[in-house]
């Protein structure tokens, strides 16, 4: 009875996998089988990434080998040994110094002596660019949020002036309230208006990269930064209630300057002796009268002068001259 168990369980495993086989392109007819064939992407600076899924647990690292040559006369033949992702998938870094757009190279699976899988590999046509890093979010000058973040590619690499960014900024308490920025100038930088986002609530950004001249995948995320938008209302709406106070302060400034004028006129000014109040310029009126029936002969004139203060310092025949007058504080 085990005998025959043992023997369905064969026949069910085969069926299994010659099922499976039948899904992937390259599979050798040993043990060892891949349920989906590697995918390799590269960072078009110093490392190639091949990831594939195997049709059963396998420990890849053991039992696995990736090689990888560039062709070309004379370059070497590499060994990349794979690891674990999880119990079926395997992935393996190779590394590879300068690339050039018109490199390819020769990839082959290994399951011991067993040819798993082969291909050849353009690392220019699979480009997925590095994740920008070091994102940080400042205050900038007039209600602005400047966000900065890394090229993660150094001046002299092929993709340092073919990267974009597509920036994500999303807010933290409503996942469906995110915007999207392209960033396809030069300069690793953002400027957003905090005006453009609610305010008080606490905002989440994150950048992936892309090289569209490679016509490249998009990158990872990069590591996230996160801050809350407080901002004052901007100046425009400010202006209209700040001229309204204006107007009001002016206004108030001019009618006390007013009131305080009539009442320093009613308290001061008014006090001040007026010669067109005191009884002098009465005498003066009358004189005035009376010389003009004198008639008018001012020969005999001389200087009067009158204090204002009403004491008459030099008054001589003042009856004769009706309209010369000095007067003297
Ligand atoms: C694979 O095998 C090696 C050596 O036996 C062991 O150290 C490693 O932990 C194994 N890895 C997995 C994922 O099982
Ligand atoms: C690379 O070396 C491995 C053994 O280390 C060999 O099996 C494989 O055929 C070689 N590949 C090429 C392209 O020469
Ligand atoms: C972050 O900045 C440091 C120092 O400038 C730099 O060495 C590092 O490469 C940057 N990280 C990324 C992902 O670009
Ligand atoms: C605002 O951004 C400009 C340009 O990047 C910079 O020169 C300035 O120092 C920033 N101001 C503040 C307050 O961060
Ligand atoms: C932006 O981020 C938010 C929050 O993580 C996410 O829900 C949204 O799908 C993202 N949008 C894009 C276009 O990546
Ligand atoms: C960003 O730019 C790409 C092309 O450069 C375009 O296809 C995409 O729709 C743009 N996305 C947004 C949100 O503007
Ligand atoms: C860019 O790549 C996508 C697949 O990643 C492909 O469908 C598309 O045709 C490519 N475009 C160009 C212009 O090569």
């Amino acid at each position: 009875m085990p005998l025959l168990m043992l023997v369905l369980a064969t026949v069910h495993s085969i069926v299994t996998s010659g099922f499976i086989c039948s899904e992937g392109s390259r599979v050798s007819p040993g043990s060892v089988k891949t349920r989906q064939e590697p995918t390799c992407l590269t960072d078009y600076i110093s490392t190639s990434t091949c990831e594939w899924e195997m049709a059963g647990p396998t420990n890849c690292s053991t039992e696995l080998r990736l090689t990888y040559q560039l062709n070309f006369i004379f370059s070497e033949n590499y060994t990349c040994v794979p690891e674990n992702r999880d119990s079926t998938v395997c992935t393996c870094d190779m590394l590879m110094d300068n690339v050039v757009s018109v490199d390819i190279y020769q990839l082959d699976l290994w399951a011991g002596k067993q040819l798993l899988w082969t291909a050849s590999f353009k690392p220019s046509e699979h480009v997925k660019p590095r994740a920008p890093g070091n994102l940080t979010v400042h205050a900038n000058v007039s209600h602005t949020w400047l966000l900065t973040w890394s090229n993660p590619y150094p001046p002299e690499s092929h993709l340092n002036s073919e990267i974009t960014y597509l920036v994500n900024v999303s807010n933290e308490n409503d996942p469906k309230d995110f915007k999207i920025y392209n960033v396809t100038y030069l300069g690793p930088t953002l400027r957003i208006a905090a005006s453009t986002l609610k305010s008080g609530a606490s905002y989440s950004a994150r950048v992936k990269a892309w090289a569209q001249s490679y016509n490249s995948s998009w990158s990872e995320w990069s590591p996230s930064a996160t801050w809350l938008n407080y901002y004052q209302e901007p100046l425009e709406q400010r202006l209209p209630l700040g001229v309204s106070i204006s107007c009001v302060i002016i206004l108030a400034i001019c009618l006390s300057c007013y009131f305080s004028i009539i009442k320093i006129k009613k308290e001061w000014w008014d006090q001040i002796p007026n010669p067109a109040h005191s009884p002098l310029v009465a005498i003066v009126i009358q004189d005035s009268q009376v010389g003009e029936q004198a008639g008018e002969d001012a020969s005999d004139c001389v200087y009067q002068e009158v204090s204002l203060w009403g004491k008459r310092s030099r008054v001589q025949e003042a009856a004769k001259c009706p309209y010369v007058y000095k007067l003297r504080s």
